[in-house]
């Protein structure tokens, strides 16, 4: 667990005031990731001072055009953003974003030189149907640029985000067992680098025995990274 990526999703929370948690997190520590939304992207570069990373929760799959509303890579990469965050269940569902969306927009945010961070999970009616792996492997399939360099796949069973329910340690290994054959298949010894985070109701109280999981590279936490003091306990307790 001890080189443990603790990922910050902020969702649509956060106006400038929360920046001061921004700055007590990049205080505290220099190895956290958070993508708080576009809105605060640029002030939070300046509070993190380089002490954290910072990334986008999504972004367009073209680098500009007639696409109003949109952000591409390119204008996250120009704020200083190190990563982006593409195919979350929540873009998933609210957006209709398929597969090849979700694939074209980690092309574009590695073309941009970003990081990026490519989301998986089944539902509660997949799990139910034992259907876990089928789903994730297709996403997998369908959703990751054609190489690794600067790939992290973020496990996140649909029915564990925002819940307060997590899938047993148990299941998470199998997931993270089931995905780290799907990369070793697909990309060959490379895929041994590719960092796997879980994702879902992470929290202080659950952090140390989600990641001490094999396979488990870090969390994506949703709710409790709002506040610095609750993302600071997640990391502690995954060192
Ligand atoms: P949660 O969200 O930690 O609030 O469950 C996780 C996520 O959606 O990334």
């Amino acid at each position: 667990m001890g080189n443990a990526l603790i990922v910050g999703n902020w969702k649509m929370n956060g106006l400038s005031a929360s920046l001061a948690e921004i700055a007590a997190m990049a205080a505290a520590r220099n190895d956290l990731w958070v993508a708080p939304p576009f809105t605060l992207i640029a002030g939070a570069v300046a509070a993190a001072q380089g002490r954290l990373r910072v990334g986008g929760q999504d972004c367009h799959s073209r680098p500009n055009g007639a696409h109003t509303g949109c952000v591409s890579a390119a204008m996250l990469a120009d704020l200083g953003a190190g990563f982006v965050i593409v195919g979350h269940s929540e873009r998933r569902t609210d957006n209709g974003e398929t597969d090849t969306d979700v694939r074209a927009k980690a092309l574009a945010g590695r073309a941009a030189g970003l990081d990026v961070i490519v989301c998986v999970g089944e539902t509660e009616g997949q799990r139910d149907a034992g259907e876990v792996e089928a789903v994730v492997g297709r996403q997998l399939a369908g959703s990751l640029p054609d190489a690794t360099d600067g790939l992290i796949i973020a496990y996140e069973p649909v029915w564990a985000i925002g819940t307060g329910r997590t899938p047993t340690p148990e299941d998470v290994t199998a997931v993270h067992g089931f995905i780290r054959a799907q990369l070793l298949a697909r990309f060959g010894d490379a895929g041994q680098g590719v960092r796997i985070l879980y994702g879902g109701s992470v929290k202080p109280d659950n952090a140390a025995l989600l990641l001490g999981q094999p396979d488990v590279g870090g969390a994506l936490v949703g709710g409790a990274s709002l506040t610095a003091a609750s993302l600071l306990a997640i990391a502690a307790a995954a060192a």
